[in-house]
């Protein structure tokens, strides 16, 4: 948590919150597990962005399941709203639920395409709400108004928008319960280069004018440049280094992050740093290495990276998950 951070302003915090899924390895084998996610904690405040970076099968999009309540854990805790979820009544999580949307990466695949836009914005507005049919159009109307949608769209179907147009309803749609946190998982990846920054200058405007938090998933840290305050970096399930926007651009710590800083293009060329090429596989969560789980790839892993977990702790004004980080910083 930031200095800046008072507890009344936590919104969500994720306590050591674990997913390991149960996976078949093949004919009579025993199932192994797959640490998708493996001990991530964080707190996030009203109105911040918290960006969750790392490589493909890192379990990003496993945090965002957790964190908009579409599975359970296996381990750790979720607090929303000063409820632990898990045990939270059901009267309870009825409350906490609407709280949490997320926003998906493919918008061609995460809106109905028999529903016209007005219907998809008001279908939360049914389940959730006792709002008649025609304060349920004027509030559908309000929220394209927000998002850049003109009134005309409200009748129309989904094949008949752009991939920026489609991702705009489907904020829309996010924010018809009034949440307090999106989850947008790599929101922008999927459109064109020229559309992205549209996107996410809409994204920054709505949190401006109402406050509400993004967990923020990327695997491109260019677009986190633009819209976090905090970072989370991921590798193979565990978060190995946290910090506030600022210092994490300036100053990479862990060896893994200045790796995807390095093959990250900067726009500054004062911020260019030396390529640094990530060689070797990333491991699989079936079978983690023991220590560092990153130490097969670390041009700095001594022996007892091979054999000790490292622990996240603060060096530098951040948490980094290092050994040997007083050394090669
Ligand atoms: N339901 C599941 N059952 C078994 N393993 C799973 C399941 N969901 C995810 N995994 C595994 O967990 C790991 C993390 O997956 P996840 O989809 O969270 O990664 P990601 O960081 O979102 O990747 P990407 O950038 O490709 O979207 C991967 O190794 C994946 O194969
Ligand atoms: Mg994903």
């Amino acid at each position: 948590m930031s200095a800046d951070t008072h507890m009344q302003d936590v919104l969500l915090q994720a306590k050591t919150l674990s997913k390991h899924y149960p996976v078949s390895q093949g004919w009579l084998k025993p199932k192994g597990l797959a640490r998708a996610l493996d001990g991530v904690s964080f707190v996030l405040a009203r109105g911040k962005t918290l960006a969750v970076v790392g490589e493909s099968g890192c379990g990003k999009s496993t945090l965002a399941r957790q964190i908009a309540m579409i599975e359970p854990p296996t381990g750790g805790e979720l607090w929303m709203a000063g409820a632990n979820v898990a045990e939270a009544d059901r009267a309870t999580r009825k409350r906490l639920r609407p709280l949490v949307q997320m926003v998906f990466q493919n918008p061609y695949a995460s809106l109905n395409p028999r529903k016209k836009v007005g219907a998809m914005l008001e279908e939360p507005l049914i389940i959730n709400t006792a709002l008649k049919r025609a304060q349920r159009a004027e509030r559908a109307h309000a929220m394209m108004a927000r998002v850049g949608l003109r009134p005309e769209h409200y009748g129309r179907y989904p094949h008949m928008f752009s991939g920026g147009q489609r991702q705009r309803i489907a904020i829309a749609r996010a924010l018809m319960l009034d949440p307090q946190v999106i989850v947008a998982d790599e929101p922008v990846s999927a459109l064109d280069v020229s559309i992205q920054a549209q996107v996410l200058n809409l994204l920054m405007d709505l949190q401006q004018g109402g406050g509400v938090a993004y967990v923020f998933i990327s695997h491109n840290l260019a677009v986190v440049e633009h819209i976090a305050d905090e970072v989370l970096v991921m590798y193979l399930g565990k978060a190995v280094e946290h910090g506030s926007k600022r210092d994490i651009f300036k100053r990479p710590l862990h060896p893994y992050t200045k790796a995807l800083l390095a093959s990250t293009p900067r726009i500054d060329p004062a911020q260019r740093q030396q390529k640094i090429i990530l060689s070797g596989e990333l491991p699989s969560p079936l079978a983690p290495p023991p220590g560092c789980a990153f130490n097969n790839r670390c041009p700095h892993a001594s022996a007892h990276c091979r054999q000790q977990v490292p622990p996240l702790h603060i060096f530098e004004g951040r948490q980094v998950a290092c050994h040997r980080i007083a050394e090669i910083s």
